[in-house]
C-alpha cells in the first residue's frame, strides 16, 4: 500500500519533471513513456525492491489514464473477466483460516520495501483503508467499512468466493480499484489469504460481534 501511494506519487513527480524539461509550448504533453523513462531514471533497485515494479501489467496501464480517455466499459469488462480467470483458490477448497492470524495480519504494514526482511511473512495494512473490528479506532477510508461484513452478507459459497477472490485481486471485480492484488501480487501467502477471510467472515470474529 505505501508502496502503491509512493509509486502514485513518483509518477506524478516524474510526470511533473518532464513537462518542466518539455519547455513552456503552449499545451505540454508527456507521453506515458517519457514519465516513465524519467522515473526509471530517479529509481536504484534496493534489497527486494527491483526496478521491474515499473513495470506495468495491463490492467495497470489500461488503469492509468487521463482526463477524457477513460477506458470503455467493454475494454474494462474484459480486463476483469481475465483477472478473474486467474484467482487461485486453495486446492483444498477451504478458503476460511484464523480469524486472529488475520487480524494481525490487517494491523500489519510491513513486507515490500526494501528495508523489510523478506524472509518475514509481509502484512496487509488493510487498516490503511478500511474499518475492520469496533475494536480498532485507528483507521482510513479509502475503502468501505467492513465492520459487519459477515453478518450482514452472510456465509455462503458465493459471498466465500467473493471475499478471497476480491482480497486475492480486487480488479477482477473493479477493474480499476485501488485497493491491492494481495494473492496476484504475492504479497500474502494463501493461509494468509484464508485468515483476512476468516477476519471479515468467521462468526465469532469481532468484526461480525
Ligand atoms: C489502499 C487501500 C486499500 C487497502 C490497503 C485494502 N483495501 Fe479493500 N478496498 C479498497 C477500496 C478503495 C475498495 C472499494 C473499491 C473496490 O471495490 O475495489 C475496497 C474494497 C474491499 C472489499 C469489498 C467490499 C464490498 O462491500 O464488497 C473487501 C472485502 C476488502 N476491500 C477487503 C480488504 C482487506 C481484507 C484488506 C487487507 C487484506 C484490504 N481490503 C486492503 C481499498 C483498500
Amino acid at each position: 500500500m505505501k508502496y502503491a501511494t509512493h509509486l502514485r506519487n513518483a509518477l506524478l513527480a516524474a510526470a511533473a519533471a518532464a513537462l518542466l524539461v518539455s519547455g513552456c509550448a503552449s499545451t505540454p504533453r508527456v507521453s506515458a513513456e517519457q514519465a516513465h523513462d524519467v522515473l526509471k531514471t530517479s529509481f536504484t533497485e534496493r534489497g527486494q525492491a527491483k526496478l521491474d515494479r515499473l513495470e506495468q501489467d495491463d490492467v495497470q496501464k489500461t488503469c492509468s489514464y487521463g482526463p477524457g480517455t477513460a477506458p470503455s466499459k467493454e475494454v474494462l469488462d474484459a480486463l476483469e473477466k481475465a483477472q478473474l480467470a486467474a484467482i487461485k483458490f486453495p486446492a483444498d477448497g477451504k478458503l476460511l483460516g484464523d480469524w486472529r492470524a488475520g487480524e494481525r495480519i490487517a494491523q500489519t504494514g510491513t513486507g515490500k520495501q526494501y528495508s523489510d526482511n523478506a524472509a518475514v511473512p509481509s502484512g496487509a495494512n488493510c487498516y490503511a483503508c478500511h474499518q475492520i473490528t469496533p475494536q480498532e479506532i485507528s483507521y482510513g477510508t479509502i475503502g468501505p467499512s467492513l465492520l459487519g461484513y459477515g453478518k450482514v452478507r452472510g456465509n455462503s459459497e458465493a459471498i466465500l468466493r467473493y471475499t478471497y477472490g476480491k482480497i486475492y485481486n480486487s480488479n477482477a471485480y473493479t477493474a480499476c480499484s485501488n485497493m491491492p492484488r494481495f494473492g496476484h501480487q504475492n504479497i500474502l501467502t494463501e493461509q494468509q489469504l484464508k485468515d483476512v477471510t476468516a477476519l471479515l467472515l468467521d462468526p465469532s470474529s469481532p468484526v461480525n460481534k
